[in-house]
């Protein structure tokens, strides 16, 4: 069975037509039968991407929320606004307070922008494990994912609220989604808090028998060091990801590293991109 990748929202358009790029992220991909949302964006371009790319939002019956920043969550109250009962799979420490430090010092909040309770007075029943989740027939999570990489030490300027000590906050709460294709994996990220080296690690331990094909997503490599871009591309080269698309917290400047580096094998994972697998 073929499944499909659409990228609903992020911070770039990349195909012709009436889209809008928000920062953020939100794919949906349909398996057979099953869609699933993963990810909502910030919630400013979901209903008018989703109406232009011919999504009818309210046949999703599936969301996935990568972590609980407000900009993949943030759409949760627009697809709720038709009150259907929805599942939302996710880590139990998705709705975490916290916050991103400005270079002035000050702390803007960045969580999920609703109260679970609010979520489910509008029909999302939340079933959220620190474990993969299977959500359908080829679609899993990866589930917490373990920090092993030397290089991946994660974005500093990212803060816990004070109810959970105030601290650096890790994002334990980093899932991606496995679409398992024909041929292969994908590997759909949300943010990579986690590492795209660590989650395309545990990704193998998981099903080490299924090569990783193709990487699409936020990667945060925008936000990361020399040394972190480096041992990405290294790496990816290394275990022969054939394709890998860059989308959301990459960055341009970022975008461009990894263009220059993998050549064909590079695609922007923009609003409107497709991939099937
Ligand atoms: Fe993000
Ligand atoms: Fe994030």
């Amino acid at each position: 069975m073929k499944i499909r990748v659409t990228v609903v929202s992020e911070n770039s358009v990349i195909s012709s037509g009436n889209l809008l790029g928000e920062h953020g992220f939100c794919a949906l991909v349909e398996a057979g039968d099953e869609k699933i949302l993963f990810d909502t964006g910030r919630g400013y371009a979901l209903i008018h991407n989703a109406r232009f790319l011919g999504i009818d939002l309210g046949s999703i019956e599936k969301v996935v929320l990568s972590h609980g920043h407000s900009d993949h969550t943030g759409g949760l109250v627009e697809l709720f606004k038709d009150l259907k009962p929805r599942e939302v799979f996710g880590h139990p420490d998705i709705f975490f307070s916290r916050f991103h430090e400005l270079p002035n010092g000050a702390r803007r909040p960045i969580g999920i922008p609703f109260s679970r309770s609010f979520l489910e007075g509008q029909g999302a029943r939340f079933i959220l494990s620190k474990g993969p989740q299977k959500i359908c027939p080829g679609v899993s999570t990866t589930g917490e994912v373990p920090r092993v990489t030397p290089f991946e030490t994660g974005d500093p300027t990212l803060f816990l609220g004070a109810e959970h000590g105030g601290g650096k906050d890790h994002l334990l709460d980093d899932l991606s989604l496995i679409v398992e294709g024909e041929e292969g994996l994908l590997v759909l990220l949300g943010c990579a808090h986690a590492g795209v080296i660590n989650i395309l690690t545990h990704t193998r331990q998981l099903m080490p028998d299924k090569p990783v094909r193709v990487v699409m997503g936020g990667t945060h490599l925008g936000m990361s060091g020399e040394e972190q871009m480096v041992e990405t591309i290294k790496t990816m080269k290394d275990l022969g990801v054939e394709k890998v698309g860059a989308s959301h917290c990459t960055g341009l400047a970022g975008s461009a590293r990894l263009m220059a580096a993998l050549g064909d094998r590079f695609f922007f994972a923009g609003v409107g991109a497709v991939v099937e697998v």
